[in-house]
């Protein structure tokens, strides 16, 4: 398993901001965006690519392009969906999956109610958008899903995570590519990250 940790002074500061609980719901999700952007472009970072020839306006070269078919993304609901515009601003013929989890609030434990995965997963890189990765249990069984599918090339990306769930993962998944912002101190009782940014669903969509 590879994991990398975004240690960018951009992401520090926005995840200063995003952290404080007096952050406003609109301005909390704009900071998602934005270090959404940044964990788009260090999670491609391994996407394949070829030469191709153009002609600039001054003479013919060869230069390099996106190899393979267009990446697969999958957020999991709900709050996967906040990495997703940025990722699709970087990646606009993404194939874009859905699959649907939520943590039991007792047991913790994932609990899927959807899942729509476009064709071909297998011959796709396929990035896994799930911005709090805590037990590691979600995240876990979306990859399992995805696995199941099919799909073959898989990053999971988050933005923070806790070492529990790095551990799960890395247990359930090998084999898996992890892209986080940063990794926080440890869970609560609860299954929250520590000190970590509360209820990141709740906060992107106002449901606290
Ligand atoms: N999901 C969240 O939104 N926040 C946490 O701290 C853990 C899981």
């Amino acid at each position: 398993m590879t994991i990398q940790v975004l240690d960018h002074p951009l992401v520090h500061h926005k995840l200063s901001l995003i952290r404080d609980r007096k952050t406003p719901g609109s301005l909390f999700r704009s900071l998602i965006e934005e270090v959404g952007l940044i964990l788009a472009t260090e999670s491609t970072r391994q996407l394949p690519v070829e030469t191709v020839v153009v002609e600039t306006p001054l003479e013919r070269t060869g230069t390099l392009r996106l190899k393979s078919l267009d990446p697969v993304l999958v957020p999991v609901l709900r709050a996967g969906l906040g990495l997703l515009p940025s990722f699709l601003k970087l990646l606009p013929t993404a194939k874009v999956g859905h699959l649907g989890l939520y943590r039991d609030h007792d047991s913790l434990v994932p609990v899927p109610y959807y899942r729509n995965f476009p064709p071909m997963l297998e011959a796709r890189p396929v990035f896994v958008l799930d911005p709090m990765l805590a037990t590691g249990g979600s995240a876990s069984e979306a990859v399992r899903q995805l696995k199941s599918a099919g799909a073959v090339n898989l990053s999971l990306v988050a933005l923070l995570a806790a070492p529990e769930g790095l551990e799960r993962l890395h247990g359930d998944h090998p084999d898996l590519t992890i892209v986080v912002g940063a990794v926080d101190r440890q869970l609560n009782e609860k299954g929250y990250i520590l000190p970590g940014l509360g209820d990141a669903g709740d906060r992107l969509f106002g449901t606290a």
